[in-house]
């Protein structure tokens, strides 16, 4: 697909350098060089954030383009050619909850008001002016919640297009429904991310063609855990589940970043439940609107000016507390579930005219749309993200590999890709959020993993999958 000129200055530094640099161009290059100051009354300087100290922390409302993986090149592997691929993802960005988008509008409609009634705010005047523009009011609660949005259809478009460019022969551009199975939940934001992934594969001319199964709002495979009742009960409504975070609220680090905004917005009897909704809204914000060549102010959110780094990292925190303990690693029940996915994961990269595997013959490609409680009890499963100690409220200062910010940003994928070789057994490499990962029990020093031990590593996952009796509430 033919690329406006932005992307091509964009994706063609390396990408970590880029987010600084890109601030630098934006705000003129000069520090200080846009202070605000009103007659009378202190300067203040505007954007003490960089975009990237905010963007790469945002939890899971963390922008795809953060994280994503964009050097393009295929890996090779000698004698080895990807035949199969499996492949689960999150939708993108979206619009927030109904709830969120309530509390925006009455709530941190609020706070605005109270800000600028102050006789000297503490923002520049560029801030000041985007304060005063700020409202909710273009979202339809009830209508818009959860919709996806113009960024998350490029997420995955662009993800899809460079799937294709790193492995052209088993992702081919023209649509074959014998080939491709695509399947998608029973929501818009599923729907729509197919069809941008489906675009950025066959072109958007092309995707009337595409075929999917009737989605469910209930997936066995795609959205498992909405048919586990034991799951809802013991977990997901259980309040113990919530207790490190609560807990986390009453620890330095959150303590001072609530200070902080209270101090940044001088409202001191600011509620920790609205720095919540402020970090929620700024990583709306900041998701919905990427960067583009030209743009003249830092495109971020008002609301993240508030924040500094040490706040931010304590909201993150914050809510990796809360997806480890509901979603991860913190109770066995959460990731054993997620075992009928890895199955059908094995069904499709296994069935081949040439073993004597089990059930029908399968698609080359398999690309499933899901959600985030998908991802994050499949990276649970699979052992990936884990740190040697559950994670609580007392980690904060602790090295953690669980941060939702780069598991599960939005757009998160997983990708299995069966490699057959001229002379060896069948391989197969494993991609999170694009990158190859090396899962436990599998050789440390190769990237590729014997498909019989990945079998072995995961033969309770595929034989012993008892669902039903996993879920079955037990009173
Ligand atoms: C890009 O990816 C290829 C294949 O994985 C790898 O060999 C190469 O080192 C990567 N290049 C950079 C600059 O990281
Ligand atoms: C597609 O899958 C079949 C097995 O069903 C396999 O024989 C074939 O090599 C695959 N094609 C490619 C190009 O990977
Ligand atoms: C704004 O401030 C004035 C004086 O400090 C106060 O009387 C008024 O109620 C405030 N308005 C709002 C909307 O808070």
């Amino acid at each position: 697909m033919l690329k406006p000129l932005y992307y091509l200055f964009w994706f063609s530094l390396p990408s970590l350098a880029l987010p600084g640099l890109f601030f630098f161009l934006l705000a003129g290059g000069a520090a200080g060089g846009d202070v605000g100051v009103a007659a009378g009354q202190e300067a203040v300087e505007c954007s003490r954030l960089e975009r990237a100290d905010i963007e790469g922390r945002l939890s899971t409302k963390t922008p795809y383009r953060a994280i994503a993986n964009f050097n393009e090149t295929s890996p090779q592997y000698a004698g080895c050619r990807p035949t199969r691929i499996w492949s689960i993802i999150r939708h993108g960005t979206r619009n927030p909850s109904e709830k969120v988008i309530l509390l925006a509008q009455s709530r941190l409609a609020e706070i605005k008001e109270d800000i600028l009634n102050q006789s000297n705010p503490n923002l520049c005047a560029g801030e000041l002016k985007k304060l005063r523009k700020w409202s909710w009011n273009f979202l339809n609660a009830a209508e818009d919640e959860k919709l996806l949005v113009a960024e998350g259809e490029d997420e995955l478009t662009e993800l899809a297009e460079r799937m294709q460019n790193r492995f052209p022969s088993l992702l081919p551009d023209i649509y074959d429904p014998g080939w491709y199975f695509f399947k998608y939940t029973a929501t818009q934001r599923t729907l729509k991310s197919a069809h941008s992934f489906a675009t950025g594969l066959f072109g958007r001319h092309r995707i009337h063609a595409v075929r999917y199964p009737p989605p469910m709002h209930q997936d066995p495979i795609l959205r498992f855990y909405k048919r586990c009742g034991r799951w809802k009960t013991d977990v997901d409504k259980n309040p113990d589940t919530l207790v490190n975070a609560r807990r986390f609220l009453a620890e330095p680090q959150m303590q001072s970043a609530v200070e902080h905004v209270r101090s940044s917005t001088r409202l001191p009897e600011l509620r920790p439940e609205d720095v919540q909704l402020m970090y929620t809204v700024c990583a709306f914000e900041t998701a919905w609107r990427r960067p583009r060549h030209g743009d003249r102010w830092p495109t971020h959110s008002v609301w993240c000016n508030f924040f500094d780094v040490p706040a931010l990292n304590a909201m993150e925190f914050f809510e990796d507390l809360e997806y480890y303990w509901n979603d991860g690693y913190g109770y066995e029940l959460t990731h054993r579930i997620a075992c009928p996915a890895i199955a059908d994961m094995f069904a499709a990269i296994s069935s081949s005219d040439d073993t004597e595997e089990q059930g029908p013959l399968r698609s080359n490609a398999t690309f499933y749309f899901t959600h985030s409680g998908t991802l994050l009890k499949l990276l649970a499963h699979l052992g990936l993200a884990r740190d040697e100690e559950p994670l609580t409220h007392r980690h904060f200062a602790s090295e953690r590999l669980w941060r939702t910010s780069q598991i599960d940003a939005f757009a998160t994928n997983l990708a299995f890709l069966r490699y057959d070789c001229d002379e060896d057994e069948p391989h197969v490499l494993v991609l999170h959020q694009e990158r190859v990962v090396r899962l436990p029990g599998c050789p440390l020093d190769k990237d590729l993993c014997p498909l019989a031990t990945l079998r072995r590593i995961y033969a309770d996952s595929v034989e012993r999958c008892d669902f039903e009796e996993l879920c079955q509430l037990k009173d």
